[in-house]
This record gives C-alpha cells, sequence and structure tokens, in this order.
C-alpha cells in the first residue's frame, strides 16, 4: 500500500529502471488517484521569502500546482515524458523541464529551493546531491517529502500487508531516506493527516503505486481487488459512503 509513502522503499526502486519508469505508463490515473500534499507541510518545505523554486520529478505537477498558487516561480523537472505532458497541460505557469535529478537543467545559484515530492528515492543520490549543492542560492536549502498511510492498525494494517514492498516496509526515520544527504545537517517533521477515502479511491490509488503497476496482470487484479473490498468492509461495518484514512507526511529538510 506505501510503495511510494512512508515506510515504502528508500534506495532499492533508483536500481530498478522498469519501476522508476512505470509511472508514465499511467500518468492520467496517477493524476487523478495521488492526493495533494498537506498545506503545513508545503509551509514548512518552502524557505520563507522565496521566489523561485525547482519541483524535481515533478510527475503530474501534484506539488508543483501547490506551489503555483503561492504565487512561487516553480521549475518543474521530470524524465517521464508521459508524466510531463500531465503537467505541462495542468500547469502551463510552470517553466518545464525533460530532465532528471542528476543534471538539473538550472543555472548556478539559481533557486531558493529544490523541492522533491515522494522521488528522492529515484535518484542517484550523489549526482542528485552535487546538483543541489550547485544550483541552490546561498541560504536556500532543499526539502524532502513522503506521504502515505500511518498508523497501520485494523484495517490499515491489513492494507499495508497488500504492499508488494511490504518485506521491505516498516517506520523508518525519514533522514534515513534521504540516502546521501548529510544525516547530522538535516531537519525533520512529521505532517500528520487524514483522507477520507471510499474503496474506489484507495483502489485507484495503490494502482498508481510502481511496486503494484509491474505486478503481473492477474496478481495486480487481485491486490486491487483485495484493497477495494479491506474498504468497502469497514466503510460498511461504519454505514458510511467514506472512511478515515490516517497519512502522515514525513518531511526533511537542509541547507547545504
Ligand atoms: C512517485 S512519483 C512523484 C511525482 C510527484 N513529485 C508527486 O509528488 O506526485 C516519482 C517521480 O520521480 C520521477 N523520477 C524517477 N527517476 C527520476 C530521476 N532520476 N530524476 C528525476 N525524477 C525522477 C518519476 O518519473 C516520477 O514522476
Amino acid at each position: 500500500m506505501t510503495a511510494d509513502g512512508p515506510g515504502g522503499p528508500d534506495r532499492a526502486p533508483a536500481l530498478d529502471p522498469r519501476r522508476a519508469g512505470a509511472f508514465g505508463s499511467s500518468a492520467e490515473e496517477y493524476e487523478r488517484w495521488r492526493p495533494r500534499y498537506p498545506d503545513d507541510a508545503v509551509d514548512w518545505l518552502v524557505p520563507p521569502g522565496a521566489v523561485r523554486v525547482a519541483d524535481v520529478g515533478a510527475g503530474t505537477g501534484k506539488l508543483t500546482g501547490q506551489l503555483l498558487e503561492r504565487g512561487l516561480g516553480v521549475v518543474a523537472v521530470e524524465p517521464d515524458p508521459a508524466m510531463l505532458d500531465v503537467l505541462r497541460r495542468r500547469h502551463p505557469a510552470a517553466e518545464a523541464h525533460f530532465a532528471g535529478a542528476e543534471r538539473l537543467p538550472l543555472a548556478d545559484a539559481s533557486v531558493d529551493a529544490v523541492l522533491v515530492a515522494t522521488a528522492w528515492h529515484w535518484f542517484r543520490p550523489d549526482a542528485a546531491v552535487a546538483e543541489v549543492r550547485r544550483v541552490l542560492r546561498p541560504g536556500g536549502w532543499l526539502g524532502l517529502v513522503w506521504t502515505g498511510p500511518r498508523p497501520r492498525t485494523g484495517w490499515t494494517a491489513a492494507l499495508a500487508e497488500l504492499d508488494p514492498d511490504r518485506a521491505r516496509t516498516g517506520f523508518r526515520d525519514p533522514v534515513r531516506r534521504a540516502v546521501g544527504v548529510p544525516a547530522d545537517e538535516v531537519e525533520t517533521v512529521d505532517v500528520l493527516w487524514d483522507r477520507h477515502v471510499t474503496p474506489d479511491d484507495v483502489r485507484g490509488l495503490l494502482g498508481t503505486h510502481s511496486g503494484v503497476a509491474v505486478l503481473p496482470a492477474a496478481e495486480r487484479r487481485r491486490v486491487l481487488d483485495a484493497a477495494w473490498a479491506i474498504v468497502d468492509a469497514e466503510r460498511r461495518r461504519l454505514g458510511t459512503a467514506t472512511v478515515v484514512w490516517p497519512q502522515a507526511a514525513e518531511c526533511v529538510r537542509w541547507r547545504p
């Protein structure tokens, strides 16, 4: 369930290009089912007085849109053409580039922050850190966020059990997820938030996780149907249309 959220994989998937490239095959689905980031997390990640920021691994522009809404100039960087197409269509005000984190299409000292939402674990950390150092203005910082379900009890624990990555999951220190960033120089915060979801919402979201997207079709359908049934059973038990799914946004800041 949390293949790309808290408790999800950190370093390993970056070594698997098939998974890193799995997003584009369902870019529209991704845009439809993935949530926005909680405003408190975005507040914490954006430096005070920032004017121009980069959103790297920007996907379809979930975070890009929230940054534009704050009046920021946003450079969105994304290496998957299908994801980038959706981003360009939805957020024409962003300066969008087809590129990866390891070679940013940005001048030296040209942005107030490099922001990365649920994507740092896909980057080659050494190259990405070097690029972050290069493009940040003096005093600027790197802001990372991952969001996903927490806590995992009752029906949410049953959902987590469906995660193809569960062997690698567990609540790990977000600092460990910021691979390559000096651990003794980071600040972290967890923003807890709730999602009100239907069985279809959860099925749709899970289908956008790379660990599920690359499963054989029959296995993928089994996992998605099982997730739907878990949420539907809880919804029926409560007699409601939606259920509350507790989430955490794990945030990390690093000022080189
Ligand atoms: C889980 S999605 C997150 C997208 C978006 N930031 C969001 O929050 O919805 C991960 C994104 O990282 C991108 N990605 C994978 N490898 C990358 C790399 N080396 N450099 C930059 N982005 C990369 C993928 O194409 C995908 O769009």
